[in-house]
This record gives structure tokens, sequence and C-alpha cells, in this order.
């Protein structure tokens, strides 16, 4: 470990425990991948010009379609992926010029799992702390183990665990060195739903205790549940960085059209609570967040001004929808798409 290993510390810590900590516990400036063309395959940018901050003490979700660049982000911090331009830092070290503490501040799960079925779960974290250098006094590998409710599966041979455990292995893996980042590519890809939530209660745990958590995703429901952040990433783009809540909020807008038997001359009066917009001569669009739920007012509104609806038609945003606005927007015609193309909506 590093003279000075920086502590992991929760937001909200009195000024003192926190003076010298960086106020980003990843900082990402900038950075471009571009694999190189290999055979057929063309060259292929798979990070373009990324700037991301990972506040310290976050739970931040990174979800974006397969293919998007979420794990040649991640592998990148983790030094497995050279990147082609660019900056990175990791509590608050230079990935160039600081490598080796930036390396010991971060911990990473790959998207695969990769673990030696011959050893046992305690042996693998005491292998793990011996590659990492944590002195043996140091090493909290039973700990580690009981806080990824593993307590009673130190000594069991890691082929005989169920695919859920094999997972918190691997996360127990990427803490032995106690890292105040970690970092866990698509954790539950393929988990079951049971699993899930238990791995979700373990990485919010670790969340509470101070541990800055980055995961990627690419299910929309488990950035939202998990995660108090959330960056839209897409054809190596970032489209989208905000709270969970401010993102969510945008979902909540809903739209209203009426259509009325007549041409109206401008808004009658009893509506203008609502605030519609006149889109034509005989067309309202009401804008209203769907929490408030004001739609039978408004209709109560028109019916007690005499007017007749001939039609009307809703139009909701869900979080699929604000990822396929944002990336439509952000389209640039990479001529290959790995996410699937969902029809317009009717
Ligand atoms: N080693 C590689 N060589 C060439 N292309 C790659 C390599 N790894 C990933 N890619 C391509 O880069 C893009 C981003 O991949 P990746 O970062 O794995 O996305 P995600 O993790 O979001 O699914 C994809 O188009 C993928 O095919
Ligand atoms: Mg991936």
């Amino acid at each position: 470990m590093n003279s000075e290993p920086p502590k992991a510390t929760m937001d909200g810590l009195p000024p003192a425990a926190i003076e010298g900590l960086p106020e980003q516990a990843v900082s990402v400036k900038g950075l471009t991948k571009t694999y190189k063309a290999a055979g057929k395959a063309p060259a292929k940018l798979a990070l373009d010009d990324v700037d991301l901050d990972i506040p310290r003490g976050s739970l931040f979700g990174l979800l974006g379609p397969n293919g998007a660049g979420k794990s040649t982000l991640i592998n990148i911090l983790a030094g497995l992926v050279n990147k082609t331009a660019g900056a990175a830092a990791i509590w608050g070290f230079d990935l160039d010029r600081e490598t080796r503490q930036a390396r010991s501040a971060i911990g990473v799960v790959p998207q695969e799992l990769n673990i030696d079925p011959f050893f046992t779960p305690f042996e693998l974290l005491e292998l793990q702390a011996g590659l990492y250098g944590v002195p043996p006094a140091e090493r909290r590998s039973h700990d580690i183990l009981a806080a990824m409710g593993l307590a009673d599966k130190g000594d069991a041979y890691a082929r005989t665990l169920s695919g859920g455990m094999r997972r918190r292995l691997m996360v127990a893996k990427a803490m032995v060195h106690q890292p105040p980042v970690l970092v866990l590519d698509e954790p539950t890809a393929g988990v079951d739903i049971e699993l899930r939530q238990q791995l979700w209660a373990n990485v919010r745990e670790l969340n509470r205790a101070g541990t800055t958590v980055l995961l990627t995703t690419h299910y929309l429901e488990e950035a939202e549940e998990l995660c108090d952040r959330i960056a839209i990433i897409n054809h190596g783009k970032v489209i989208a960085c905000d709270r969970t809540e401010s993102l969510l909020a945008r979902l909540d807008n809903k739209a209203l059209t009426l259509i009325f038997d007549r041409d109206l001359p401008g808004v009658p009066e009893v509506l203008n609570p609502f605030a519609p917009e006149q889109t034509g001569a005989r067309r309202l669009l009401f804008r209203y967040h769907a929490s408030d739920s004001p739609v039978p007012q408004i209709l109560d509104a028109v019916c007690g001004a005499g007017l007749s609806v001939i039609d009307m038609s809703t139009e909701e945003t869900d979080l699929e929808d604000i990822f396929l606005q944002l990336t439509r927007g952000a389209h640039e015609g990479s001529g290959r798409s790995e996410d699937g193309d969902k029809g317009a909506a009717a």
C-alpha cells in the first residue's frame, strides 16, 4: 500500500475528516479510445471524448446499451485497456503519472467471472491481498467475506459456490486492499432477481460504509433503484449525467392533446389554469406531471365549458424514452447499432 492510504469517507463528515480527500473519486477528461482495426474488423471508436466526474461517496451508475463503451471506460480505469487520448484520475491520482497510487485506490469487479475453482474464498482473498502487497497483519479477509454475506463460506471450495456467491466473492476480492473506489462492471447481468437484491444490498452497504461505487449496467431499473447518480452513455459518448431524482423528474412529464370539434379562437379561459398550448386550430396540448394526475380536472373543465372533444392522445416519457431521445440526439452515424431499435410509439 502507499504510505498515506486515503481512507474512504462518506459525505457529511466533519471538515477535518474530509480534509485532503478528493472531491471527485474518479475524474475523466476527454477520454478517448479507438480499438485498432484487426483483420476485417475496422477500427472502432469506443469512447469519444468523454468527460465524467464521479463524486466521492456516490453510488454512481454508468448506464448504456451493449456496445456503448461502458466496459472500455472501466477497463481503462482498471489498467486493462490503454486509452488513446485524454486523462483519468482515481482518488485524485493521475492514471499516467501516479499509476501505482491510482491503482491502489480502485478495486474492479470485471464483467466476466473468473474465479479459480480450486481455492477456497479465504485463500483467494489472501492471495489477492498478497498481490496488492497488503501485509498479513492488515488483511481483513474474514471481515470482507462477512460483509459480502460469505462468512460461512470461507473454507468452501469456490467451485461449490452458487453463481450469486461467486459474484459476491468477486466483489470481496476487489475489496481486499480496501480501496476507496469500487467498480463493478455489469454486476447483475445474468443474475436472478433474488440474488440481484442480495448483491444490491451488499453494494449499498459498502457504499454506506464510505466506499464510492461505480457500476455499469444496461438495466434502467437497476440504475434507477440503486444509484444516486446516473450517467447515460451511448456510442462512446456521455449523453446525460445527473442525480437520479433529476433524471427521473424528467420522466414524470406527460403530454395530453385534445382535439375539438370546432376551431378555437384561443385557449378557453376555464383551461388557463392548466396552461395549454394551442398547437392547431382545434388542438390543445397540455403538459403535466403524471404524479399530479390533472387529467380528470382538465376533462371536467372542458365539459363544463361546453366544449366537445372528438379525439385525444397522450404521450408518456419513461426512462426508455429519455434514453431513446438522448441516444437519437447523440447518434454519430457509426453504422453499427447494438441497441435494439424500438419502433416509434403509435
Ligand atoms: N478489444 C476490442 N477490440 C475491438 N473492439 C472492441 C474491443 N472491445 C470492445 N470493442 C468494441 O468497442 C465498443 C464498446 O465496447 P464495450 O466497451 O465492451 O461496450 P459495453 O461494455 O458498453 O457493452 C463495441 O463496439 C465493442 O464491439
Ligand atoms: Mg461491457
